[in-house]
């Protein structure tokens, strides 16, 4: 247990909730979760459910209908033929990171993952007994991935890379291009790629690209996607992982081991939100668009801030060295002495140092609340 880490947000979101206890007002932007309300067709469509008496277990690797759906979105949205098959659906995205894991990381393996990243990969890796081998995304690259360099990490005890794009924390992407050197890096090695795609339909800048649409990697590749970001769907706990028939077998298995199946009622709300309206997701992005728009352009006039236009995702990741505070001294200082909650950059990382995470998944006022009360906190605190 002691190699298995945790997700700073979740922590940081309970410090915030003890201050609003104590009566503090607290600006929440640490956790990455859309602030809209489910779409209501979603809704009506689990509601029915329930009431039809979707209350049932189902068949581990997901509901049949639920599973083609799928299938149909991932073969239209990457321009790769998906069958229902290839598809497993679990509580979220998350458990596809943990079961990948599980199923083919051994005591030993080298894990290539993306660092600042989602705190779960290198978790995960150290957890199953892997070696952790970073890909630092820098700054200067508007943090897409060094391909010389990952090509310079890749050894023969490599048995996974993960890409992330768009990326949490940053909001970088990876282009085509990018994939396609990736993709030419790992050549034909018996490498597996964990392609974590959940935020794929928050791209504002060019187009999302899978490493699954390059000719022969889609039987290299597991898709991570999900409803929890594109279908503000966090709470109702559903994701999938599209892969070869084999390893969905190995990971339907995990599943029946787990937890036996996601939520049955859930699923037939997922295949409302793949089928029905999208203009609510439509709606929720062009908001998202707007508002990092304005918290970039914000974020930008504070003394010791700068920070890139991310080109996905709903995070902003200004560079704080300039104010000459470390990044976790300086997100606890904003959380009790400003009160906006925010994370250090070191919570995704060590590459994650001198920078900091804001989540804009939160209303336009209270994102320029935030903005007000940073500019007074430093115009005190930073000669
Ligand atoms: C990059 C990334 N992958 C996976 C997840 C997990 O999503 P879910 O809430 O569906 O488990 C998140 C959530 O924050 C994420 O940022």
């Amino acid at each position: 247990m002691s190699r298995l880490g945790t997700e700073t947000a979740f922590e940081v979101l309970n410090r915030a909730r003890a201050l609003e206890k104590q009566g503090k007002e607290v600006v929440h932007l640490e956790i990455g979760e859309p602030d809209f309300d489910t779409p209501a067709n979603v809704v009506d469509a689990g509601v029915n459910a329930l009431r039809q008496g979707w209350t049932h277990y189902g068949p581990a690797a997901g509901l049949p209908d639920l599973r083609q759906a799928i299938a149909d979105y991932v073969s239209r949205t990457r321009s790769v033929p998906v069958a229902s098959e290839e598809v497993v659906v679990v509580p979220g995205g998350k458990p596809i990171i943990f079961f990948t894991m599980l199923a083919l990381v051994d005591e030993g393996d080298e894990v290539i993952y993306p660092n600042p990243g989602f705190p779960i990969y290198e978790s995960m890796i150290n957890y199953v007994g892997g070696h952790a081998i970073p890909i630092p995304l820098r700054e200067e690259r508007d943090f897409s991935v060094d391909v010389k360099e990952l090509a310079s990490l890749i050894t023969n005890r490599t048995k996974l890379v993960i890409l992330n794009s768009p990326h949490n924390p940053t909001g970088g992407t990876l282009s085509k291009h990018d994939i396609y050197a990736i993709a030419d890096a790992i050549g034909d090695r018996n490498i597996m790629v964990l392609s974590d795609e959940i935020y794929s339909r928050l791209v504002f800048e060019g187009e999302d690209f899978s490493i699954a649409s390059v000719p022969g990697f889609k039987e290299r590749t597991i898709i991570l996607d999900g409803f929890s970001k594109t279908y503000a769907m966090t709470g109702w706990r559903m994701g999938y992982g599209v892969m070869r028939v084999d390893l969905a077998t190995h990971i339907s298995r995990l599943m029946t081991n787990s937890n036996s199946c996601t939520a049955s009622f859930t699923q037939i709300a997922g295949i409302e939100a793949l089928r029905g309206d999208q203009t609510s997701v439509d709606r929720m992005n062009a908001e998202f668009k707007h508002r990092r728009d304005v918290f970039v352009a914000g974020l930008n006039k504070i003394k010791g801030f700068s920070c890139r236009l991310p080109k996905g995702a709903f995070y902003a990741f200004p560079n704080i060295t300039k104010t000459g505070w470390p990044s976790k001294k300086l997100a606890d200082a904003l959380l009790d002495q400003a009160g906006v909650a925010c994370l250090s950059g070191t919570a995704f990382g060590d590459y994650g140092e001198g920078y900091l995470r804001f989540s804009v998944a939160n209303s336009l006022e209270n994102l320029n609340k935030a903005l007000a009360k940073i500019e007074e906190w430093v115009g005190k605190n930073l000669s």
